[in-house]
């Protein structure tokens, strides 16, 4: 839908009218329906009350069960943060301005829960919906032998009665074959649903990685990684099966129904009464299941909170051990267990005692059940022998169904909860992605320029604005030049490599790329142009080759031998048990600090990109290897832009421009010799590593 024209009551009328025929038409939820045009109208208000009878056109669209909205209003930037009238409905949109116009976006969902869920999951398992059909009417055949079969035995009796001895074989012979066909479809239908199973799973699977590797630092920073793993590892499953169990529990609504048509038959009063006892059981179910879904997200909650903390004390137990610090860390680990466990065990307690409620409901229903059976016998209404026929068919189908059905809704309850958890995190709203422009760089030159950058970490928050890490931050270092970043620990080294490689974005100014600012260039022109050796690079838990393959696929054996060489790492991957096929343990810990970042030289020689960003490179490394280090780096920085940041002086003295960084600023730039007269900071820190050399001299 599309609408353009001034604020005002007409105006607005019509919008309403508009979003709520565009949302009839996909909504299955009246209730989320006439919230949706609430939330409009209060949005349509507040802004004609902030810019009476200004110019504004609206936008709507649905797709995957979401209308998304997009209010575009002519005036002075009004930032619902900061204007009051905005201030209850803040949470209801996102805002930006442009071109002199406040654009405010929406999203509502039309889809009731399990709708959503349906659908989110269909459009994975459509793509394989040649096994789903498969897989069912392979079920659908077992489950009609399995009804077949009781029915033919049933003739076995009257061939007995009747002495037709070849009639029993033969008919002993066709239950047979029922039931080795019987067996067979089930095996095959089962067969169906694991490959429909794990094809989605592996499309979904796929999709959340490529969706958390895409995600904004500052949103992985955030949460914890056990929220990620979780949602990964287990809601993707839930996910995964979600169909196969419908297409269960689909078969078993069938035959249930075929039984209650059969009592419908006999007596519709026993059978009505049966459906009135599962109804009443059915809807204490319902308030179970509706219960346990509440404590279960507390519960996933918790237990994400113990996944996080199990996996820094696998990553951290070194460190834990060397800082004594067991005691404390297996205490703050004991109260998240507490916590998840404590959870569960609350969230047990309470599905038990309402499942005990509905238990003593439908023995009371048997009692009544015998009671109405007895009065029809009595009223000769039904006989005997068919009273007991009912009896035991109440007495098999009342709890099953009511139990298959509980199971359904726990199913429903999990399935939409995993849904929920999964379809968040693909969610671009609740995690954020990086975003990129389209702008290639066709001849990469690697001039790096900050123009007036203004960075803080945690500036979304409101009621706690961050510090600026950087403030009003510009230099530019011309493309094929070394500079270097010095200033003391915690001034914003790291954080301006953050910014360079776009790992974060900056809040004001620009970061730009050969005069090109950085959010209009592509992934592959920022992240292919630029190298990062970070301060405390990762290694994977692979072999060393495999580790440099990462990078180039296609790496030659000379060439992984002679960047390993040339970033003096060779010998040392010589001596390892398995050479090159040394599996490094996670993160690296099988290799010292020193190899560590010696190995990430090599990886960085070997994306040989434009521009080089060495962050405290070599800090870990001895003098005589570092001086050796340097060569290598020395001879990289031929024909590239290179970025030195060094607490030693000696390894920043020969770039072409070095840069005193001070709380996020630049305080002064130059020549090593510059530097030393016109900066005090950098002459108290160049006397201060001449007089430690001295003292070690002595
Ligand atoms: N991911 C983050 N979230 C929030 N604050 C951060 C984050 N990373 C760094 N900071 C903060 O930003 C400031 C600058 O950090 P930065 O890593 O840029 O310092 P640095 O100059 O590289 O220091 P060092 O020499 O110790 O490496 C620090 O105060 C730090 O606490
Ligand atoms: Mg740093």
């Amino acid at each position: 839908m599309d609408y353009q024209g001034r604020l005002n009551p007409e105006s607005k009328q019509e919008v309403l009218a508009r979003v709520e025929a565009e949302a009839g038409k996909k909504s299955t939820d009246s209730k989320k329906k006439k919230a949706l045009i609430q939330d409009v109208r209060i949005l349509l208000s507040v802004c004609e009350k902030q810019f009476p009878n200004a110019s504004f056109s609206v936008k709507s669209r649905v797709s995957n069960g979401d209308l998304n909205l997009t209010l575009r209003v002519s005036g002075e930037a009004a930032d619902p943060e900061k204007t009051d009238s905005f201030r209850y409905i803040r949470d209801l949109f996102e805002w930006r301005y442009e071109n002199g116009e406040n654009i405010y976006t929406c999203r509502f969902s039309l889809y009731n829960t399990t709708w959503k869920s349906i659908t989110f999951s269909w459009n994975y398992v459509k793509q394989h919906k040649h096994l789903l059909i498969f897989a069912v009417t392979c079920q659908m055949i077992s489950a009609f032998l399995g009804v077949a079969a009781p029915i033919v035995s049933a003739r076995i009796i009257r061939a007995y009665a009747n002495n037709e001895a070849w009639r029993v074989m033969y008919i002993a012979f066709a239950i047979l074959v029922i039931q080795l066909l019987r067996n067979l479809f089930l095996v095959v239908s089962n067969q169906g649903y694991n490959r429909m199973y794990t094809k989605t799973l592996t499309a979904l699977e796929n999709d959340l990685v490529r969706g958390v590797l895409q995600m904004q630092s500052k949103c992985l920073d955030e949460n914890g990684s056990g929220l990620f793993i979780q949602r990964l590892t287990g809601d993707t499953g839930r996910i995964a099966s979600g169909f196969n169990s419908l297409a269960d529990m689909v078969t078993q609504i069938l035959s249930y129904a075929g039984i209650l048509i059969a009592m419908f038959i006999v007596s519709p009063a026993v059978c009505l009464f049966v459906i009135m006892m599962m109804a009443v059981q059915s809807f204490m179910e319902i308030f179970r299941t509706e219960q346990l879904r509440k404590d279960d997200k507390e519960f996933r909650k918790a237990n994400e909170k113990f996944y996080g903390l199990t996996g820094e004390m696998v990553r951290g137990s070194k460190d834990i051990k060397l800082l004594n610090s067991e005691d404390d860390f297996s205490g703050e680990l004991g109260e998240r267990i507490a916590e998840a466990n404590g959870k569960r065990l609350f969230m047990q307690k309470r599905s038990w005692v309402l499942k005990l409620f509905r238990w003593e409901v439908g023995e009371f229903g048997s009692f009544l059940m015998i009671a109405l059976l007895a009065y029809l016998i009595s009223e000769q209404i039904v006989i005997p022998s068919t009273a007991l026929v009912l009896y035991n068919y109440y007495a098999d189908l009342g709890p099953n169904a009511v139990k298959f059905f509980g199971s359904f809704m726990e199913f429903l309850a999990d399935f939409n909860l995993s849904n929920e958890r999964v379809q968040e995190l693909l969610n671009e709203r609740e995690f954020p992605r990086e975003h990129f422009g389209t702008r290639e760089l066709e001849n990469p030159q690697g001039e790096i320029r900050f123009d007036d950058v203004t960075f803080a970490y945690d500036h979304e928050d409101p009621e706690h604005p961050g510090r600026n890490i950087l403030e009003h931050l510009s230099f530019t270092i011309p493309a094929g030049k070394t500079a270097a970043i010095v200033g003391r620990s915690g001034c914003g080294k790291t954080t301006t490599f953050n910014l360079i490689d776009k790992l974060y974005e900056a809040d004001s100014g620009k970061v730009m790329l050969d005069g090109v600012d950085i959010r209009e260039l592509s992934r592959d022109a920022v992240r292919g142009n630029i190298t990062v050796v970070s301060q405390s690079p990762y290694i994977f838990n692979m072999s060393v080759r495999d580790n440099l393959k990462l990078i180039k696929p296609d790496l030659s054996e000379e060439e992984m031998r002679e960047v390993c060489r040339l970033a003096c790492i060779d010998e040392d991957i010589e001596k390892m048990t398995d050479g090159y096929d040394t599996i490094i343990g996670e993160g690296g810990v099988n290799l010292s600090g020193g190899q560590r970042q010696r190995l990430a030289i090599a990886r960085a020689m070997i994306r040989n990109t434009r521009i080089i960003l060495f962050d405290e490179a070599t800090s870990a490394l001895d003098n005589v290897t570092q001086a050796y280090i340097q060569e290598a780096i020395d001879n990289m920085r031929k024909g590239r832009t290179v970025v030195l940041v060094a607490h030693r002086l000696s390894t920043v003295m020969n770039a072409d421009q070095i840069m005193y960084m001070q709380d996020g600023k630049i305080l002064d730039q130059g020549t090593h010799e510059e530097m030393l007269k016109t900066c005090p900071p950098y002459r108290t820190l160049a006397e201060m590593e001449g007089s430690a050399s001295s003292e070690n001299s002595e």
